[in-house]
């Protein structure tokens, strides 16, 4: 089992803090955003790929009337009550769960409280979704638990819903769908649209790595709703010029936003620029992945960084000092940040037999050029969101 020597570590403290084992435990990972930024709340196109690092969520019933979640690496637990639970200010990560638990329960109601604890390996601080795999765990297991039947798109929106209503992200489906949906050794390609999945298959010869440079920045979720919010201005503004229905940017062609864009503010015009341009290269990419180039695949890597950097303006220079040292590396196609933006990691398409030398070469020479530290780890595209107990 993928991540075993975490999954026993849980069941040792669950035991140890219950008294009892679970009746359920279920598994969903963190992510990475392989191309396609900011596209998933304009109704566009992702590549992006399940990892190898996750978080399980053991649980059972109690006849306590109340449910108790444990986060594992801290031991501290949190109660909270079957119906009406309401966001909490201290022990934050909580509000995963019950943001979570709560829009579960409005599609069938618990008719006990539960006896919960997670334990998880995602990185944090690398912007690879450790929120969204709590989200997706603690989905599959209550869901387990209560005889709760809800298909992939349900709980890829219960858990958004969670991000806004209860941790205050206006996040779009990408890192819910990417979690629930990864398949070992596949791209995810998420139509976010229609919300049709394909997976793709890159073969043995290409991995990632994720490069961590520790940026610090504030107001990021901040940061994140203005973007969005422009967004949607210009995609109003777009639906009054253009002849054709714009529901979303996804319906704007960088064609005609270049004949249109001089009615926007600037940054307005640039911020649509990034998606727009995104989308078209998700589709450019597919048909790359189709005939193997995976050379030219890297290059719309570094584009779609360039776009961050210059029209979206959620890079940092450490990022920016991070993708660049990539290209001085042997064995690197592509890199691009992943995610968010304004902090996180920037996800590099590698060579495999060079991945490991590519990873000391990057780190050195990040070090060389910044005097600082970036950390990085090789990244395995990996099986989506499970129940692992009962097998
Ligand atoms: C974060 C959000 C996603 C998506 C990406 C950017 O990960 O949670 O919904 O918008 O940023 O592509």
């Amino acid at each position: 089992m993928i991540n075993q020597n975490v999954y026993d570590e849980l069941l040792q403290k669950y035991q140890a803090h219950y008294g009892k084992t679970p009746e359920v435990v279920s598994y969903a990972p963190g992510r990475i955003e392989v191309l396609g930024n900011h596209t998933d709340y304009n109704e566009g196109y992702v590549f992006s790929a399940a990892i190898n690092y996750g978080t399980f969520f053991a649980i059972s019933r109690n006849d306590k009337g109340v449910n108790r979640i444990v986060a594992g690496d801290l031991m501290h637990e949190v109660t909270f009550p079957l119906t009406g639970a309401t966001a909490v200010t201290e022990d934050t990560w909580a509000n995963y769960v019950i943001g979570t638990v709560a829009g579960l329960n409005a599609v069938k109601a618990q008719d006990t409280g539960f006896d919960a604890m997670f334990l998880g390996n995602v990185p944090m601080g690398f912007g690879l979704s450790s929120s969204a795999a709590l989200e997706m765990c603690t989905a599959k297991a209550v869901c387990k638990l209560y005889d709760i039947t809800a298909d992939n798109v349900t709980l890829a929106k219960i858990g958004q819903a969670a991000e806004r209503d209860y941790a205050g992200c206006p996040c779009g489906l990408l890192d819910q769908i990417s979690s629930l949906c990864g398949v070992e050794g596949m791209l995810v390609k998420t139509d976010f649209r229609t919300l049709d999945i394909e997976t793709v298959d890159m073969g043995p010869s290409v991995c990632f790595l994720m490069c961590n440079p520790h940026a610090k920045h504030a107001l990021v979720d901040g940061q994140y709703a203005t973007r969005r919010q422009a967004c949607e201005d210009a995609a109003a503004y777009f639906a009054k010029v253009l002849p054709h229905p714009v529901a979303a940017l996804r319906d704007v062609s960088m064609a005609e936003w270049t004949a249109n864009k001089d009615g926007l503010d600037p940054i307005v015009a640039n911020r649509a620029a990034h998606p727009i341009g995104e989308d078209e290269r998700v589709l450019e990419g597919a048909k790359l992945l189709e005939k193997g180039d995976l050379k030219a695949f890297g290059q719309l890597l570094f584009a779609s960084h360039e776009s961050s950097r210059t029209m979206f303006e959620n890079s940092c220079e450490e990022l920016d000092n991070v993708v660049a040292v990539t290209k001085t590396v042997p064995g690197v196609l592509g890199a691009r940040l992943s995610g968010g933006g304004f902090g996180g990691s920037a996800v590099v398409l590698v060579k495999t037999e060079q991945a490991d030398t590519a990873a000391q070469a990057i780190a050195a020479a990040y070090e060389a050029k910044t005097g600082k530290t970036c950390e990085v780890s090789k990244i395995q595209p990996s099986l989506g969101a499970t129940i692992v107990f009962p097998a």
